[in-house]
């Protein structure tokens, strides 16, 4: 328990101020107020692979069911051999199910923007010349530890963690590593993005000491942006096309100068939330997952609309440019190019069990546009 960050205290006046709003906006805000952010988990730690699957069972009568069909399975075709149940990193059946809750949260939170910066800060520490897993960095959950949140870089993302404690704390075979990332990608795909072609599987790290050092991650304001976005990005083993299409999550969001020190206080788009109210986002409706952070880092024609210098940048030089051109051109190719990056940033690093990942969507995974909820209260507008 003493390893990770205690999540005990009341929530913060802010994810208030946040749950107050959404109350206002939607009836069903109010069950999610019931949900109890206090209680301690005890199932935080790294259990034993065998408490694991026993747990896992106890929640999944589905997953027994085919556990026991396949050693039935087994048992006739190897001549009584006792096959013993094979547990996975995380349970498909609970994946699934806790997918259904984090669209709860996203619908009376309105919180898309930070579990997609959850997402990314857990696999954007990942380090492509280190071989060793943990040490590589990447998508295994260490984001969790009070260390490594308490990087500079990752200011405010706690509150991501307060939000996701309850499902954790529901799904203990679903592991952190997977949680943050099947997060971020529902959140994309609930904000009106792309359908990410995601796989599961994750293994946490098990301990701070598995933290990766303070500094893998960008700044967004470094003396030669575009040279500081390659030597990050390439080593993450990323291209510049995935460069700019990932800086693309910046139409949902806000910046907060007191977490980041970017951004005004509050705009016209923001002062009224939803969630907590104040910061200055990229896009008038920073809600909707589309393609208008590129039509409005090109135009600049609002103060009120943030652009960092390596949101500039996508601009100036000359092979970012190709690809913020064109997605300012055609949302499609957006999308298309934005679902293989987000997908391939959220296995970065990662050791999947089995080693070929789960995946919790039935057919072929595609990259179509899916539904859009959240975004009409994103600027007040319909
Ligand atoms: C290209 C380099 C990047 C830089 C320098 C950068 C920098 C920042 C900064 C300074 C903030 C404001 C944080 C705050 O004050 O709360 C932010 C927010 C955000 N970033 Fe990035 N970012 C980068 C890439 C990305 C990528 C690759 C993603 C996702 C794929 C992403 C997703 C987000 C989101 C969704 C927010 C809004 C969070 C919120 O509203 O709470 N960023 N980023």
């Amino acid at each position: 328990m003493a390893e990770r960050l205690s999540l005990t205290s009341a929530f913060s006046s802010s994810s208030m101020a946040s749950l107050s709003a959404a109350s206002r906006l939607l009836p069903s805000a109010t069950k999610a107020a019931r949900l109890s952010l206090s209680t301690p988990s005890p199932s935080l730690s790294s259990s034993s692979s065998s408490l694991k699957c026993l747990r896992s069972s106890l929640l999944s009568p589905h997953l027994l069911l085919r556990q026991r069909r396949s050693a039935v399975h087994v048992a006739a075709s190897n001549f009584g051999t006792v096959a013993s149940p094979k547990c996975f990193a995380s349970d498909p059946d609970q994946l699934k199910s806790a997918r259904e809750d984090i669209k709860e949260i996203l619908n009376t939170k309105f919180c898309h923007p930070i579990l997609v910066r959850l997402g990314w800060h857990d696999a954007g520490t990942y380090n492509k010349n280190i071989e060793e897993w943990p040490q590589r960095g990447g998508a295994d959950g260490s984001l969790r530890f009070e260390i490594e949140l308490k990087h500079a870089a990752n200011a405010g993302l706690v509150n991501a963690l307060k939000l996701l404690e309850t499902i954790k704390d529901k799904y203990s075979g679903v592991t952190y590593a997977d949680l943050f990332q099947l997060a971020s990608a529902t959140a994309i795909e609930e904000a009106g993005g792309p359908k990410i072609p995601m796989k599961y599987g994750r293994v946490d790290t098990s301990s701070p000491d598995q933290c990766p050092e303070e500094g893998r991650l960008p700044d967004a304001g470094p003396p030669n942006p575009a040279a500081h976005l390659r030597e990050v990005f390439y080593r993450m083993g990323l291209n510049d096309k995935e460069i700019v299409a990932l800086s693309g999550a910046h139409t949902l969001g806000r910046s907060r100068p007191e977490r980041s020190g970017w951004g005004k206080p509050e705009t016209k788009y923001t002062k009224d939330g939803p969630g907590a109210p104040g910061g200055q986002s990229w896009t008038v409706q920073w809600l909707k997952f589309d393609n208008s952070y590129f039509k409005d880092i090109k135009e600049r024609m609002d103060e009120d609309l943030l652009v960092l210098p390596t949101d500039a940048v996508l601009f100036e030089d000359p092979a970012f440019k190709v690809y913020a051109e064109k997605y300012a051109a055609d949302q499609n190719e957006f999308f298309k190019d934005y679902a293989e990056a987000h997908a391939k940033l959220s296995n970065l690093g990662a050791k999947f069990d089995p080693p070929e990942g789960i995946s919790i969507d039935d057919g072929p995974v595609t990259a179509a546009p899916e539904k859009f909820v959240a975004a009409k209260y994103s600027s007040g507008k319909d």
